[in-house]
């Protein structure tokens, strides 16, 4: 079944490519972002065994909370995330998911390099840190938090640092992955050249 893996940094633009990829193909669509927020909310500490423990009882229906989105849920993450024995435990549920009829879409930070490194079509999209910054600070008010953009700027650089500079699955482009820079380009622009760079490969 053809798998199109989306990798990025936070606010790179990854998840709207994914989404409407998915919709394009009619295939099932994985935020993979989710998963760790998900253990990442239920472990505030983040202390190892605990998320460890956590991540081994993960379920479906914790997907759907609403608290994933916020801020807080993204620090959350990017800490249990580091954890070796948090990734393993969320390997087998990423794997079945991408194996799925009639094809899969999955958006994360190691889908083409550990999750789906044979996906047909891998996508590495990104974007200057300052326009990430102003995309993530938009997202934030329109939630109705008060986000100050400074704040959201400095809490991005330090995410991006933590999630290159760990040694599991740290954030990288496949080597045979498609480099998408969206920081010029709006929603449909980049979803013209994402659609692009994949069709050749899904046939
Ligand atoms: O878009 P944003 O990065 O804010 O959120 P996300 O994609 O939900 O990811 C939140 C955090 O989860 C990231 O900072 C990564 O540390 C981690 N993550 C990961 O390690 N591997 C993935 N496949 C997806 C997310």
């Amino acid at each position: 079944m053809p798998v199109i893996a989306v990798d990025g940094p936070a606010a790179s633009g990854k998840g709207t490519i994914a989404r409407r990829l998915a919709a394009h193909y009619g295939f099932p669509w994985l935020d993979t972002g989710l998963l760790y927020r998900a253990v990442g909310v239920r472990v505030p500490d983040a202390e190892e065994e605990k998320a460890a423990a956590m991540a081994l009882s993960f379920d479906v229906g914790w997907l759907t909370d609403p608290r994933l989105r916020s801020g807080e849920a993204g620090v959350l993450a990017s800490k249990v995330s580091a954890i070796p024995a948090v990734r393993a435990a969320l390997l087998e549920f990423q794997k079945r998911f991408a194996a799925q009829a009639p094809g899969a879409v999955l958006d994360g930070r190691d889908i083409g390099t550990v999750i789906c490194p044979d996906a047909e079509a891998k996508l590495f999209v990104t974007a200057d840190v300052e326009v990430r910054a102003h995309r993530r600070h938009k997202e934030l008010q329109a939630l109705g938090a008060v986000a100050i953009y400074e704040q959201v700027l400095q809490e991005l650089i330090a995410r991006d640092a933590r999630d290159s500079q760990r040694a599991v699955a740290p954030l990288i482009p496949a080597k045979d992955a498609f480099v998408l820079d969206t920081s010029g380009l709006d929603a449909d622009a980049a979803f013209v050249r994402a659609l692009a760079l994949v069709a050749p490969q899904i046939l």
